[in-house]
C-alpha cells in the first residue's frame, strides 16, 4: 500500500507560551524511532516560529492552524500565507470545523485557501466533515461529497499529492464521542471514491485520510487498523506530551 502515514495535533487556543515550549520538548524527548510516521504540530500562531525552531532538525514538522488566501493588504487580524511559511511552517489547517461552524467559512472560502496554499509551497490539510443533524437524516455522503468538490476546485491532478484531507465529524469533536472503526471507515473510503471521481484512482489511492474527533490513545488502534485511514487529527489528547506520544506509537 505504502501511503503516508500522519499524526498531527491541533492546539486549537490553548496553551501559554512556556506550557508551548515544554509541550513540543516533552514530544521531541518520547518520539524515539517512529519509521516513516509523519507527526505535525499545529499550535497557535503566534507560538510557531518559536516551536518551528525547537523541531528543527527532527520529525515533528510544524504548521498553522488558519490563513488568509490574500499575498497582503488590509485585513487585519490575519495571516498570509508567505507569513506562513516565514515562521518555518509547510503545513496549514483549512476549514476545520470551528473555523466553518464558529467563523462561518464557506467552502469557497476554503477553496481559496487551498489554492494560496498550494501557490505558496504550503500543504493543506484539507478538513471535511458532517454535523450530527446531517448525520441523523442521512446527509452524511452529500455533505462531504459537497465539501470535497468545494475545496478542491479547480485545484489540478499534480498538486493533489501535497493534500491531506482530515476527516471530522462535527458530532465527534471535542465531544468524546469518537465514530467507531467502522463508521469511520466507510466514510474514508467514500471519500477515496469521490476522489477517484474528481481524479483518477492513482490520485485516490495515495491520498493520506486522517481521522478526528475525540481521538484518545484507547481508541486509536480500533481505527489504525483500518485500510482507509492513514493516522489521525487530534485536539484534546495532543495537548499533554505522554498521550500524544501514545497516539504516534499505536501498534
Ligand atoms: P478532539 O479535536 O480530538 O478534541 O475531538 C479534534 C479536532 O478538532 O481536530
Amino acid at each position: 500500500m505504502g501511503r503516508r502515514e500522519i499524526f498531527a495535533g491541533n492546539w486549537k487556543m490553548f496553551k501559554t507560551y512556556r506550557e508551548a515550549e515544554d509541550l513540543v520538548k516533552g514530544i521531541l524527548s518520547g518520539l524515539g524511532d517512529i519509521g516513516s510516521r509523519e507527526v505535525v504540530i499545529f499550535p497557535p500562531a503566534v507560538y510557531a516560529r518559536d516551536m518551528a525552531k525547537l523541531c528543527m532538525n527532527t520529525q515533528v514538522k510544524v504548521g498553522i492552524q488558519n490563513m488568509y488566501h490574500e499575498k497582503e493588504g488590509a485585513f487585519t487580524g490575519e495571516l498570509s500565507p508567505s507569513m506562513v511559511r516565514d515562521c518555518g511552517c509547510a503545513y496549514i489547517l483549512i476549514g476545520h470545523s470551528e473555523r466553518r461552524h464558529v467563523f462561518g467559512e464557506k467552502d469557497g472560502d476554503v477553496n481559496k485557501k487551498v489554492k494560496a496554499a498550494l501557490e505558496n509551497g504550503l500543504s493543506p490539510v484539507l478538513c471535511i466533515g458532517e454535523l450530527l443533524d446531517d448525520r441523523e437524516k442521512g446527509r452524511t455522503r452529500e455533505i462531504v461529497k459537497k465539501q470535497l468538490e468545494g475545496g478542491l476546485d479547480r485545484i489540478a491532478a499534480g498538486d493533489l499529492d501535497k493534500i491531506i484531507i482530515a476527516y471530522e465529524p462535527v458530532w465527534a469533536i471535542g465531544t468524546g464521542k469518537v465514530a467507531t472503526p467502522e463508521i469511520a471507515e466507510e466514510t474514508h473510503l467514500f471519500i477515496r471514491e469521490i476522489i477517484g471521481t474528481l481524479y483518477d484512482g492513482k490520485v485516490s489511492q495515495n491520498m493520506p485520510i486522517l481521522y478526528g474527533g475525540s481521538v484518545k490513545p484507547d481508541n486509536i488502534s480500533g481505527l489504525h487498523v483500518k485500510e482507509n485511514i492513514d493516522g489521525a487529527l487530534v485536539g484534546g489528547a495532543c495537548l499533554k506530551a505522554d498521550s500524544f506520544l501514545d497516539i504516534i506509537h499505536v501498534k
